[in-house]
């Protein structure tokens, strides 16, 4: 396009002396009239800010904890704990006044493997209509170095959010296995590691609020991409982890605390990582600043042999349903006996991953029979009962070929 002067509109090409204003710049010219109704068109299109829906009955702790119970079994301090921080965030974000001016009180939640920390995060989202985003803490680098830096989570709850910038700032953001960056090593003095530390410094700002650009697009940023900003004030963060070895440093002060007749008595004393103190995360490799972000603290217990059975054939969608399901597709009825799934909860229980070993057991029991389970209807098995001698040894793979 060549410069030249502009003496009409170039939108609506009326002429200068038929308009009140003509602005003219450098390759083009716009009229009053035109610049009325680009602004028209640009209010209809500024953001509703939705006003969040007012506390319901769905924002009840005790609803919203009756709705987890049907998804996880056991773990109810965990369960009440978890239901009124999410509520009390909730009704942060829909706060119409200034004041009081409310902290939010992102949540840590520690817990040996399997028993439950993901699973939780995952319901709350389903009852929730926040936008959430689940992510491993284990991708996350700090920036620089090649990998998702952390904003790349508000990146995955804008999208979670439809793109929706009002939406995603009262959002949740779950950080999966947030032990895994921990600082190697107790030695503060150690150089920065690019998984650990420089990880958990990049999460600080983020997660005590901040604003931060993603891409409006969605997805990574690239450049000359348009950017949107997104305040994190009222992000709710969950961070959860297994915490390995946790459990010995809180022993050990427990016991390195207590003297003479005290520390025998103790020293038999169950430790649990509900005594977890702020020093004992630090001990572990989480650096205090960290640890100070995270106010609310959810402990889930190990699973018992009871609430592992429970979790076979108690919770919506479970196990025994889920093969009873399968075998029914070649018309075989599938039936444990009560002995058999307390052994295959005894036997998961010795193999400490929490429930995820329990399809791993039923797995095993099972494949020799899903192998042969088209020929089980020509042999007249209506019903495939399994009991513990089947648990214990499962019959031998046959698969001549
Ligand atoms: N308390 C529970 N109630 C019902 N099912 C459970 C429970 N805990 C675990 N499970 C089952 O075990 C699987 C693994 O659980 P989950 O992913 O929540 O473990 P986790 O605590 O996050 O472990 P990790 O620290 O290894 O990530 C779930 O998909 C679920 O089927
Ligand atoms: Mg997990």
């Amino acid at each position: 396009m060549t410069k030249e002067t502009h003496t009409n509109c170039s939108f609506c090409g009326k002429n200068k002396d038929s308009v009140k204003n003509l602005i003219v710049g450098e390759y083009a010219g716009i009229c009053n009239e035109c610049v009325d109704f680009c602004q028209d068109l640009l209010k209809d299109e500024t953001p509703v800010v939705e006003i969040p829906a007012q506390p319901s009955d769905k924002m009840d702790p005790m609803v919203l904890k009756k709705y987890l119970d049907q998804y996880v079994i056991g773990q109810h301090s965990a369960k009440i704990m978890l239901a009124v921080a999410i509520v009390n965030h909730y009704k942060r974000i829909s706060k119409t006044t200034a004041e009081p001016e409310l902290d939010k009180a992102n949540i840590l939640m520690l817990g040996p493997t399997g028993s439950g920390k993901t699973l939780l995060a995952k319901s709350v989202a389903r009852y929730l209509d926040v936008p959430f985003a689940i992510a491993d803490a284990t991708s996350i680098t700090e920036a620089g170095y090649v990998g998702d830096d952390v904003e790349s989570l508000i990146s995955r709850l804008y999208a979670a959010s439809g793109n929706d910038i009002a939406k995603t700032q009262r959002g949740i953001v779950f950080v999966d296995e947030i032990d895994k960056i921990s600082r190697k090593g107790e030695s503060t003095s150690i150089t920065r590691d690019v998984s650990g530390e420089g990880v958990q410094q990049a999460l600080l700002k983020m997660v005590e609020g901040t604003v931060c650009r993603v891409s409006a697009a969605g997805g990574r940023k690239h450049p000359g991409g348009d950017m949107i900003e997104i305040d994190t004030k009222n992000i709710l963060f969950i961070a959860g982890g297994a915490f390995v070895g946790l459990d010995s440093i809180v022993k050990n002060r427990v016991q390195g605390t207590s003297i003479g007749f005290r520390a025998r008595v103790e020293a038999s004393m169950d430790t649990d990582l509900d005594m977890t103190t702020p020093d004992d995360l630090v001990k572990f490799g989480m650096i205090p600043e960290f640890v100070g972000r995270f106010p609310n603290w959810v402990s889930l217990r190990e699973l018992s042999k009871a609430d592992l059975i429970r979790i076979l054939t108690e919770v919506k969608n479970n196990y025994i349903q889920q093969y009873h399901w399968l075998f029914e597709q070649d018309g075989v009825e599938l039936e444990f006996t009560e002995s058999a799934l307390d052994l295959i909860a005894e036997r998961t229980l010795t193999n400490k991953t929490g429930a995820r070993g329990l399809h791993s057991e039923i797995e095993r029991t099972l494949i020799p029979h899903m192998f042969n389970l088209r020929r089980y209807s020509g042999m007249g098995i209506k019903v495939l009962k399994i009991d513990p001698s089947m648990v214990e040894k499962p019959a031998a793979l046959d698969g001549t070929d």
